[in-house]
């Protein structure tokens, strides 16, 4: 086992320092830290070692662990560094004659902007925007959206709590920062009759690690679309629809049954692989198919919540991530970089 363990030591650093890009760097991690990577697959062998060993293993497993992520990070340092002072030297001399020209001129964030062209999309179709908190209770992010304490979908959706005792609400529900945009939906249920055409759009929270492709704080897209007879064929429309006009007219939805507790039936909704269009890639794992939105009919007990009959009236909710549409659509690598503030990547857009 030690030597297993000074092999994968020896092996990944060697990898790290020959890395060149933080793309590289982040698979590395993946491959060492992953679920089903090099640690989380010897930590398991653990159960089968002497006592008196696994003291040994165990401590070196702990140094080696540690020696890896700090070389990672110290890596990702370098990298940056490097092509950030490459991009400064091209730039350097032109940016100076802009800048004495005229004044540094701000514009809105690449992700507000995308943001700004998915609302148009859907005030084109009807859609109004709707708000809700992004502190919420319990209640309306969890259990009238059917997913009561205790449930096991929760793990999902881990998110940050408020202490109560810095909480000045009399209420006996706990206040949490709000997993997704659905929080909205109970609002919009009560305060509207069908028709119902409503859209919410904000930052949402989540107990993640983060890494190239997770943060704990990111924006969800949501609609809601309530009438008579509104149907899966109005799901498949709208995400065509979406797809196609941010994405390419190439591009064609699909929807998968998928689990979400407070819709039935739930799907999870596929975009063609903007990468191989299809045909299979690395990127989409050879399937040729892109995860890309959530969504389903609106759970009876919920549209009852909200004072609608579900008898008379069906709808539907649909939620996207825009970070995640805008990093397909611009070739961006690294989901931290939108939240990073660093000029010389939010001036490429
Ligand atoms: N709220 C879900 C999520 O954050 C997405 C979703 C929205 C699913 C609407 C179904 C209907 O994962």
């Amino acid at each position: 086992m030690e030597e297993k363990l000074k092999k994968i030591q020896q092996d990944y650093i060697n990898k790290i320092s020959s890395s060149k890009s933080l793309k590289d760097l982040d698979i590395i991690f993946i491959e060492l830290f992953g679920k089903n990577g090099e640690v989380d697959q010897l930590s398991r062998q653990f159960k089968d070692l002497a006592k008196e060993d696994l003291k040994i293993v165990g401590s070196l497993f702990n140094l080696i662990k540690q020696e890896l992520e700090k070389t990672i990070s110290t890596k990702r340092e370098e990298i940056k560094a490097r092509v950030y002072k490459g991009l400064e030297d091209e730039t350097f001399t032109f940016q100076h004659q802009v800048l004495e020209a005229k004044k540094r001129k701000g514009h809105l964030h690449p992700v507000t902007q995308f943001e700004n062209e998915i609302v148009k999309l859907f005030n084109k179709l009807g859609f109004v925007q709707a708000d809700a908190p992004q502190i919420d209770t319990d209640f309306n992010n969890f259990e009238v959206l059917n997913i009561p304490a205790e449930h096991p979908a929760r793990d999902m959706w881990d998110t940050f709590y408020i202490d109560k005792s810095s909480n000045t609400q009399t209420t006996n529900h706990k206040l949490l920062l709000r997993t997704h945009t659905s929080n909205s939906q109970i609002r919009i249920l009560k305060n509207n009759k069908p028709p119902i055409r409503m859209m919410t759009l904000g930052r949402c929270f989540r107990y993640e690690n983060v890494d190239a492709r997770h943060e704990h704080t990111f924006e969800q897209f949501e609609i809601v679309y309530v009438d008579k007879g509104v149907s899966m064929a109005n799901l498949q429309f709208l995400s065509e629809y979406f797809f196609k006009s941010i994405l390419g007219k190439d591009i064609k939805a699909r929807l998968r049954p998928k689990y979400y507790p407070f819709v039935e039936p739930g799907v999870g909704i596929d975009a063609t692989c903007v990468f191989c269009k299809g045909s299979g890639c690395k990127i989409c794992g050879n399937i040729g198919w892109l995860e890309l939105a959530g969504a389903g009919m609106i759970h009876p007990k919920v549209l009852e919540a909200g004072g609608i009959n579900p008898k008379e009236y069906s709808g539907i909710a649909w939620g996207v991530g825009p970070e995640r549409m805008a990093m397909l659509k611009y070739g961006i690598e690294d989901l931290r970089l939108l939240k990073s503030g660093d000029l010389n990547f939010l001036e490429k857009f």
